[in-house]
């Protein structure tokens, strides 16, 4: 394992030497069957883009067992029991329904955790992912959390490669650079059990899927475009807490949020600010991790960010992306930085709700964005706090200055302007 997966699974109190000699997922095995109905690839930016349910042709699927042999119906996975043997052969099948138990650990126990991360065509012709090292190992981290089998991370970012080489030329044509697909590997709980503890055998799957660009403001069912995200401050419902699993990437830290983001989708907001305790600690936007730069008191250019040392919110490959350039870039004497642009200092620490009023209160708010997988890089153009909605400077126009930078610096790398070790190349045929 990879000093990366070590980092990742002593974060999640995993230690290395508990790690089970079982088999492990191994890249090397993968069987491939070529779909017979080819799926139709949405126009760029349609309505089957913003539906987000236009898969691509093939899924990749790898199931784990320890407990009965189980043929799949679809004779698309058959994995035997062997004690303690662990990871089964990895497949990649046509895109179709997955075969699961109604007894399934995921449907009943949230046994259950995700990836988001994107592959981009780029605009030299080559596929890349971004920092898949990072989304693999992170996959291994919360399955640890929710008592899913670890693998090696390294074999699964093979498996990535392997299925984006089937589906990437089709879904991502060299004739329109510029574009990505998203791709969700998860990992669930199966089997025919019902009782309360952790899975006897498991799913890993990918797919991938065209899927809107949600940073650019503009809104499909108003067809208007109005950059920068609403946040409204959460009230009662709470996102994550100390001891809790809100640095894993499990479905259960975002269903119930729906409740709160319904709720103020009716109020006219895009995404809740998710605030913590008593002292209304600031922790992430929506499901994205959420950075302020202001002034401080003394008169520095501050970036500011939840830390991740409490385990509230998600080490976000984004984030740290965004905190990795500040260090870089932001800094005195910086080639990346215009002349008339004051360098940031770069901060991870608990920062609450009474600094950013105090701050908007003073004029110390420089800009705000969020940033993620999803959303990318977006602007943050106001804030309802206790039913006070305040704005958000954003450069006057689509973006503030930093916020934009970061953008374009990740874009260039994302898609090839720049060579640099995030972009990770696909290679095809
Ligand atoms: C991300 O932005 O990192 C995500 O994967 C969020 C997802 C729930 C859409």
């Amino acid at each position: 394992m990879s000093v990366e997966t070590l980092d990742h699974l002593t974060h999640s109190g995993i230690e290395a030497q508990k790690i089970p000699a079982m088999q492990d997922l191994d890249a090397s095995k993968l069987a491939i069957e070529l779909t017979k109905s080819p799926r139709k690839v949405p126009e760029l930016n349609s309505a089957g883009v913003w539906s987000c349910k236009e898969c691509t042709d093939h899924t990749l699927e790898l199931a784990s067992k320890n407990k009965l042999s189980f043929a799949y119906p679809s004779s698309v996975l058959t994995v035997t029991w062997l004690e303690g043997k662990g990871w089964g052969t990895p497949k990649i099948v046509p895109y179709g329904p997955l075969t699961i138990m109604p007894t399934a650990s995921c449907l009943h126990y949230a046994t259950q955790c995700f990836e988001g991360m994107k592959i981009y065509r780029g605009y030299d012709g080559k596929l890349r992912l971004f920092r898949p090292d990072r989304n693999c190992a992170r996959l291994v981290t919360s399955s640890a959390r929710v008592s899913l089998p670890i693998f090696n991370p390294v074999e699964l970012e093979k498996l990535l490669k392997a299925l984006m080489k089937i589906d990437g030329a089709k879904w991502l044509p060299k004739s329109e650079p510029g574009n990505f697909l998203y791709l969700r590997p998860a990992v669930i709980g199966n089997g025919e059990q019902l009782g309360v503890s952790a899975p006897p055998e498991v799913l890993l799957f990918v797919i991938a899927v065209p899927w809107p660009d949600l940073s650019t403001g503009w809104n499909p069912s108003t067809d208007k475009k109005a950059p920068g995200l609403k946040l409204l401050a959460s009230k009662n419902d709470t996102r994550a807490w100390p001891g809790g699993f809100g640095y894993a990437k499990v479905g259960a830290n975002y269903g119930p949020s729906f409740v709160a983001s319904t709720e103020g989708r009716k109020k006219g907001y895009d995404q809740i600010l998710w605030l913590f305790g008593p002292d209304y600690q600031v922790t992430e936007a929506g499901a994205s991790n959420f950075f302020i730069i202001w002034t401080t008191k003394e008169g520095k250019m501050q970036l500011i960010t939840a830390p991740l040392d409490d385990k509230i919110i998600l080490d976000g490959v984004t984030r740290r992306s965004v905190l990795e350039l500040a260090h870089e870039r932001f800094i005195v004497g910086s080639e990346y930085l215009d002349s008339n642009i004051k360098p940031l200092e770069v901060v991870e620490r608990t920062f609450t709700m009474a600094e950013v009023v105090e701050a908007k209160n003073e004029n110390r708010i420089v800009e705000a964005f969020v940033s993620g997988t999803a959303y990318f890089i977006t602007p943050v153009s106001a804030i309802n706090f206790q039913e006070e909605e305040f704005s958000i400077p954003m450069g006057g126009g689509e973006t503030g200055y930093f916020a934009g930078a970061l953008k374009k610096w990740l874009m260039d790398i994302k898609y090839g302007n720049v060579d640099h070790p995030w972009g990770v190349i696909v290679e095809e045929d």
